[in-house]
């Protein structure tokens, strides 16, 4: 009599074990079904990846002379809105740079002029020496220096003999909005 007793009180424990694992596996799949959403909107979308591969800047209140400084991918861009003195200045022949027709140096195939940009007026670089990758200093009158090693280049960052940079500053891809008020940087069209 006791033994069965013994018997059926381990049967009747194992079935309400058995339940209560069965109800704490249920409840955990629930919580885990119900986080799905939440964890998917942690998640970068593609549009979020595109966002910081590119980046949108306003330029629509950048004056003549004026220069702005983005960040794309770590790295610091310059937006130079050019005078038109500045612009007449790069048409002459300067038998200082090291590589006149940006042939060795980096750039959109959009951007491989005298300007070396998209539209003459905005001109649009990184802001890192390709000696060694120090910031260069923006001088109006002549372009920009760099501190490092005193690497010179003009205002469209054409690197000028006896400098250890060996190339142009590089200009990254880029192109304007359709209503030209905007730069989106990181895209070419
Ligand atoms: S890092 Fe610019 S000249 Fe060396």
């Amino acid at each position: 009599m006791t033994s069965d007793n013994n018997i059926q009180s381990v049967v009747q424990w194992t079935k309400n074990k058995a339940l209560h694992l069965g109800f704490m596996v249920l409840a955990g799949l629930t919580v885990m079904v119900s986080l799905i959403p939440f964890v998917r909107s942690w998640l970068p979308s593609s549009a979020t990846k595109l966002t910081e591969a590119s980046v949108r800047a306003d330029i629509s209140q950048l004056m003549p002379g004026q220069m702005m400084t983005l960040v794309w991918q770590g790295k610091p861009v310059w937006v130079l809105r050019r005078t038109q003195a500045m612009i007449a200045a790069l048409k002459n022949a300067n038998p200082q740079l090291r590589d006149p027709h940006s042939e060795l140096s980096v750039q959109p195939s959009s951007a491989q002029n005298d300007a070396r940009s998209i539209h003459e007026e905005y001109f649009v670089v990184l802001g890192k020496c390709t000696h060694m990758g120090c910031i260069p200093v923006y001088q109006p009158n002549s372009g920009f220096l760099c501190p490092c090693h005193g690497s010179k280049f003009d205002l469209a960052g054409r690197v000028l003999k006896g400098a250890p940079a060996p190339k142009n500053l590089i200009v990254p891809p880029y192109h304007f909005s359709v209503d030209g008020k905007s730069l989106i940087i990181g895209e070419v069209k």
